[in-house]
């Protein structure tokens, strides 16, 4: 039987989606084609996500849903990938019977080796770990757009106490720079216009030979016009010459994602994360010196076990001190496995919520105040897409990495990076109108 149309839904966070298109780049490889509808495929794959339990039981609710799939058409092959297939393994077959097979994150250059076993009737499980596999031989399955990922490093070595990404992900690796710096280059032949390197913690990447400082660099010189990303950075790596690459190149965004996940050096080092507050505070004033405008984003995990109420209260007091432009922000969720697993999750579903919520608007505030200093200056934007709201308005995003709202005029295109001077700000939303078509390196 031919078993050509493949449906994959992505979970979790930018690594996977970027996994995502190295399976789909494997799979078109065999002939295999992507479809978009779901009833029109002959293969079904989740992509998961295991980095808190919402996160799993979401899956597993999907996964019902495709069970009544199968049970109108009985040849359809169900296949789990991604970070619930290495944390859960054979449990995910015996559990849920519709499940064909389940591969995990370094093996999925077996996947269609997989798909001819179920074809043949039976289930297919890869869930073993490399510490050499960076698929960086693979070119991913990229639709057209303009903005593109790519790995850097896989795996994390860090083992923050509460997190399953080092279980489901295995240990640290890198792909070669040459071959990093290729693929921008292809990005950047096609037409891409802004590329996002990955990785679970950047700042450790190393091919032996050139740090992320030097991948940065050289990224940024292969098209001055083309805007370089990264995510995510580790507080306890990031180096100085990190920060005078970002400020010495236009194209390298003026934005560093730096979860500091609590304000309390207890709680820090209860969650191993190996950098004390002060550590962190000192990183952002050097990288605010070094780089006039530079934007931060972060982490946050609410409740962490033993945390106190004292200790909340620093966690809001880091944020108001560092005074983030976004954050991401979630109640600790104990997860097998890990060693926090082990500690007793004491703080108080309710004291949870209530920390949580005391997080969020404090985040809310601070974002609104910060966005509204900036109405009336002026920034470049790379227009993404039609707003959601209305198609009278393009929606676009700063280097700085915020969301910017501006009217659709006719000689301005999808694609385009605009200069606009911004005249309304909420605290996620700017709203700018147009002053002239420009490049990246004009910023
Ligand atoms: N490597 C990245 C991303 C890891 S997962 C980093 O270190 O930032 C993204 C975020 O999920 C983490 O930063 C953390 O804030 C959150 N997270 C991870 N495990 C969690 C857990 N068990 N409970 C709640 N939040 C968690
Ligand atoms: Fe998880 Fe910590 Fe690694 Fe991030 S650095 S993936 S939070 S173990
Ligand atoms: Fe989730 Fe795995 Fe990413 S646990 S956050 S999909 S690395």
């Amino acid at each position: 039987m031919n078993k050509n149309k493949v449906y994959i839904e992505t979970y979790g966070c930018q690594m996977n989606l970027a996994d995502t298109e190295v399976v789909m780049g494997i799979l078109n490889n065999k002939g295999y084609e992507l479809t978009k509808e779901i009833d029109s495929a002959d293969v079904v794959f989740l992509n998961t996500c295991s980095v808190r339990d919402n996160a799993e039981q979401r899956i597993h609710g999907r996964l019902g849903t495709i069970g009544t799939l199968k049970q109108k058409n009985p040849n359809l092959v169900i296949g789990i990938l991604g970070c619930m297939a290495e944390r859960l393994r054979e449990d995910l077959i015996d559990k849920q019977k519709m499940v064909d097979l389940v591969v995990g994150p370094d093996e999925y250059r077996r996947i269609p080796e997989f798909i001819d076993t179920a074809v043949a009737g039976e289930k297919g499980i890869g869930v073993k770990l490399s510490r050499t596999e960076t698929y960086e031989d693979i070119e991913p399955y990229r639709e057209e757009g303009l903005s593109a990922w790519i790995s850097v490093m896989r795996g994390c070595d860090k083992f923050c106490t509460y997190c399953v990404v080092p279980f489901t992900r295995g240990r640290e690796r890198s792909s070669k720079m040459e071959s990093i710096v290729e693929e921008v280059r292809r990005l950047s032949e096609k037409g891409f216009r802004e590329v996002t390197l990955l990785g679970q913690n950047v700042n450790s990447y190393s091919d032996g030979e050139n740090d992320f400082a030097d991948l940065l660099v050289a990224c940024a010189e292969v098209d001055k016009n083309l805007r370089i990303r990264f995510t995510t950075s580790h507080p306890q790596d990031l180096s100085d010459k990190l920060l005078y690459a970002i400020s010495e190149h236009d194209n390298l965004c003026n934005y560093i994602h730096l979860p500091v996940q609590s304000g309390s050096d207890r709680v820090l080092l209860e969650m191993n994360r190996t950098y004390t507050i002060e550590h962190y505070l000192g990183i952002i004033e050097r990288a605010r010196k070094i780089i006039p405008g530079v934007t931060f984003s972060t982490d946050i995990i609410a409740g962490f076990p033993t945390e106190t109420e004292e200790e909340h209260k620093m966690t809001l007091d880091v944020m108001a001190k560092v005074r983030y432009d976004g954050a991401y922000m979630f109640k600790y969720s104990p997860r097998e496995g890990t060693r926090a697993f082990k500690m007793a999750d004491d703080v108080p579903e309710d004291v949870k919520s209530r920390r949580l919520t005391e997080i969020i608007d404090q985040q809310q505030k601070i974002a609104y105040e910060i966005n509204q200093k900036l109405i009336g200056t002026e920034d470049i934007v790379l227009i993404e897409n039609l707003s959601k709201k209305s198609d009278q308005f393009y929606s676009g995003r700063t280097g700085t990495n915020k969301i910017v709202i501006l009217p659709v005029a006719e000689n301005v295109q999808i694609g385009d990076y605009v200069k606009v001077k911004i005249y309304k700000a909420t605290s996620a939303t700017l709203f700018g109108e147009f002053l002239e078509i420009t490049d990246v390196y004009k910023r």
